[in-house]
């Protein structure tokens, strides 16, 4: 029995070696085709393994009459048409655990950025200036952090965070009270958090439910000169509002990975001096690419053999 493959995003080589060392597997890594050529291209596939970067939609579900599995390598599964996947039998497995590490290092080296304006203050010293008095940061220790969303990556940065000597408080609907006192952590609602933290982290998956969660009503409640951290996902946060939010000082900095368009490139945001960015490289470590690109890639090999996977 043979299998054809295709690789649509940039994936770790040394991940995806369980698919060239399986029989059987026809692989074809094709990281430049446009939508339109994606949804004409697809139709030969058995399985199509992407990153973040592929919009698997709907259009390109309906034209691959033999793909029966989308390997997604990472955590977020919402650059794919999920219900068309269902409705065409097509089977979805992502890598839930493989980048947590990483992505909860990167979320940390923004939060430490943003508070002591390391981006700005390397920028001034790169354009010539010696400038002292510009980059007066604050420290993390005694302020508080509000995590929205404590799983894998939350709970990660909950604890780096406490080791900055920071109080933190989460939301996150599945926390419990006990959960929380055992990881030496307060809990409260979406509106307690906000209203209480001096750092805002968001941790979620872009759902219905979380799409524009942060928007001008959060930012209202939120203290003034709170700063916010976003390394899941663009869409969460409402980019407008956070823009307003900090052109009238309500909120001092933000620190982003993510964004509701990808590339995010000349956007009325990164005009502002307040904010630091990363082009969504929170996963972007050798270890997270190559732990992410073998979970997915065992899955995908063990489907097409007849076998169960373990993260549908
Ligand atoms: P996870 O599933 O372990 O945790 C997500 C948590 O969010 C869960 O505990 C869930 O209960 C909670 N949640 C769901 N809806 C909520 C809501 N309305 N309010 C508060 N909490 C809510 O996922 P994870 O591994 O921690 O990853 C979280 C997200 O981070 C992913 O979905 C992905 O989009 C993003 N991510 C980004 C990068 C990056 O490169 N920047 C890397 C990895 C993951
Ligand atoms: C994820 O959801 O895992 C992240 O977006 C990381 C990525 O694949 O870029």
């Amino acid at each position: 029995m043979s299998f054809n493959i295709l690789i649509s995003d940039p994936l770790s080589e040394d991940g995806i070696f369980p698919l060239r060392q399986a029989e059987g597997m026809n692989i074809v890594v094709d990281t430049t085709c446009t939508p339109a050529e994606l949804a004409e291209k697809i139709r030969d596939y058995d399985a199509l393994l992407v990153r973040s970067q592929t919009q698997v939609t709907r259009d390109i579900i309906e034209n691959a009459p033999n793909l029966k599995i989308i390997g997604r390598a990472g955590v977020g599964v919402d650059n794919i048409d999920l219900d068309a996947a269902t409705e065409h039998g097509i089977i979805v497995v992502n890598a839930p655990d493989g980048n947590t590490n990483s992505a909860a290092e990167h979320t940390i080296a923004m939060l430490t950025a943003l508070a002591r304006k390391i981006p700005q203050a390397f920028n001034s010293l790169k354009s010539g200036e010696w400038d002292r008095k510009s980059f007066i940061g604050v420290e993390l220790k005694n302020k508080t952090l509000g995590v929205i969303g404590l799983g894998r990556i939350g709970a990660e940065v909950a604890a780096r965070a406490k080791g900055q000597r920071m109080n933190v408080i989460a939301y996150d609907p599945f926390l419990t009270e006990e959960k929380a006192k055992k990881m030496g952590i307060s809990s409260g609602t979406v509106e307690e958090v906000l209203k209480a933290a001096d750092f805002i982290t968001i941790h979620t998956p872009l759902l219905k439910e979380t799409r524009n969660m942060i928007n001008a009503e959060a930012f209202a409640i939120m203290k003034e000169g709170v700063q916010i951290v976003n390394c899941a996902r663009g869409g969460i946060i409402d980019e407008d509002a956070l823009y307003d939010a900090i052109v009238s000082k309500k909120v001092a900095g933000a620190a982003l990975d993510v964004f509701e368009q990808e590339p995010f490139v000349g956007h009325k945001l990164l005009t502002l001096p307040e904010v630091i960015a990363t082009p969504h490289l929170g996963a972007s470590t050798i270890e997270a690419q190559e732990s992410v690109a073998i979970d997915v890639s065992h899955d995908v090999v063990t489907f097409l053999n007849g076998g169960a996977v373990r993260n549908p």
